[in-house]
């Protein structure tokens, strides 16, 4: 089949690999010229495991390029997937400037029957407003072509992308055309295979699933936070409540981690935006808010942990911190705790050497070149000198470290487990102070 995707970044870049692999002819359209051409040179602008070697074996294969014009992925593709970003404006509501221009980008070049296929994240009622101005545009140029508009949320998972997009746990379509609906059937049958995820809905109800999959999570995770806060004061451990709360399978254990907070390009906008559709609607999400509150405190917590250890002495102290990502297996650092703790403690004059496996890039790229910023080539490094260590992200090469070399390296033996990776009783032991998160009982 013949594909078009608007938008060739974390989404746009796995969804047309993946369609390609399976044997689809796919052209990925950006607006962003040094994007296109570093993908047109066989660079890859981000780091997914796994998506360099299927781009490369693609575009090899001549079933995937990328362009910027948008002119000839109009008239190639008979669906043409919207996957820009969706980024928050200034008051939390999903800013949908991107998703319209191209809307309009595709109707003005649009010569024949078009299925239009909304994989970016936006609010209920945006596929209504796609078409009415694609049809406004149609009739700018006079004619009256038929098309549909197709809701087709993303489910993947940044780290672990191409897997969840080969095997989707469910692939959602929000569409009124039962004929469109057999199209991507069809489109999607080669990641169907196992058993059927195709889940087909009204467009409206597809774009809330979006946004419900994101707020539940988020809010597992802000529940859990709020209950490591809660077992700190109270001299309970959270790790022991998580493992007596998991083993119950109406709860499960995913997604019920205390930690320094969530981050990311989807979480913190989404559960934003979808506190504002409520507003728009007279609803008070007052569970939202919280949920959005919980976290942006959480995220706040390392530092305060940090500054009242070192008693609020923090000029010209060094720490070290390992993970700058958002989260393992990608350098995307969008809302990361990292950031938050950085910058606190650039704020009371502290020096950061930090080290992270793919994200120091992307670090370079958000902060520039600045004195109290040190990037070290191995999480080693990073401790030379520094009065204590910081976990953020809970890569695996952090796991399990040599905590007597990290001990000898540091000034003072102090670890800040921002993602409870260590055994406290352990470390203890080994002659560190150890500060988790909600580990009251030790
Ligand atoms: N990143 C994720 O893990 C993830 C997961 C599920 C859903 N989503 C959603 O998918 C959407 C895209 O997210 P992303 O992380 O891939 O965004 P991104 O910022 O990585 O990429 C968006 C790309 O769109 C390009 N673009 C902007 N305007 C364009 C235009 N008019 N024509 C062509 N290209 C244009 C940009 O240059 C950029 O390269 C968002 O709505 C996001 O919420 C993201």
């Amino acid at each position: 089949m013949k594909i078009s995707i608007f938008g060739s970044g974390y989404v746009g870049l796995v969804t047309g690999a993946c369609l390609a692999e399976v044997g689809n002819e796919v052209i990925c359209v950006d607006v962003d010229q040094g994007r296109v051409d570093m993908l047109n040179s066989g660079e890859v602008p981000i780091y997914e495991p796994g998506l360099d070697v299927m781009i490369a074996r693609n575009f090899k294969a001549g079933r995937l390029h990328f362009t910027t014009d948008a002119k000839t992925a109009v008239e190639h593709g008979l669906f043409q997937f919207i996957a820009v970003g969706t980024p928050p404006d200034e008051n939390g509501s999903a800013d949908l400037q991107y998703v319209f221009t191209v809307a309009e980008t595709i109707a003005s070049h649009m010569s024949d029957y078009r299925i239009i296929v909304d994989k970016s994240t936006v609010p209920v009622g945006t596929a209504d407003e796609v078409r009415a101005r694609i049809a406004s545009t149609l009739a700018c140029k006079q004619g009256t072509l038929e098309f549909d508009v197709v809701s087709n949320p993303e489910f993947l998972k940044a780290g672990a992308a191409m897997n969840d997009f080969m095997s989707p746990d469910r692939i959602i379509v929000g569409t009124d055309n039962p004929r469109t609906t057999e199209l991507l059937r069809e489109l999607y049958a080669p990641f169907n295979r196992n058993h059927d995820r195709f889940l087909t809905m009204d467009i409206r109800s597809a774009e809330l699933t979006k946004y419900a999959a994101n707020a539940m999570l988020a809010t597992k995770i802000s529940f859990m936070n709020e209950l490591a806060n809660l077992a700190e004061r109270l001299g309970a451990d959270i790790e022991q409540v998580r493992h007596g709360i998991g083993s119950d399978k109406r709860i499960g254990y995913s997604f019920i981690y205390a930690g320094c907070g969530y981050g990311g390009s989807c979480f913190p906008k989404d559960v934003n935006a979808l506190a504002r559709s409520a507003n728009e609607v007279d609803y008070d999400a007052e569970l939202l808010k919280a949920v959005e509150n919980v976290n942006t405190r959480q995220k706040q917590l390392l530092f305060q942990k940090i500054h009242a250890h070192f008693k609020g002495d923090m000029s010209g102290k060094v720490i070290a911190l390992w993970g700058l990502a958002f989260k393992p297996n990608t350098d995307d650092m969008r809302e990361a705790p990292s950031r938050a703790l950085m910058e606190s403690l650039w704020d009371v004059g502290a020096k950061v050497q930090a080290y992270d496996p793919e994200a120091m890039e992307e670090s370079r790229r958000i902060y520039d070149n600045r004195d109290d910023l040190i990037y070290c080539e191995s999480p080693e490094k990073a401790l030379e000198g520094a009065s204590a260590l910081v976990v953020v992200t809970e890569w695996q090469v952090f796991r399990s470290p040599d905590f007597g070399q990290i001990k000898k390296a540091l000034r003072e033996p102090v670890i800040f487990d921002g993602r409870n990776l260590y055994d406290p009783i352990q470390l203890k032991r080994e002659g560190f102070i150890y500060h988790g998160i909600g580990r009251g009982s030790f």
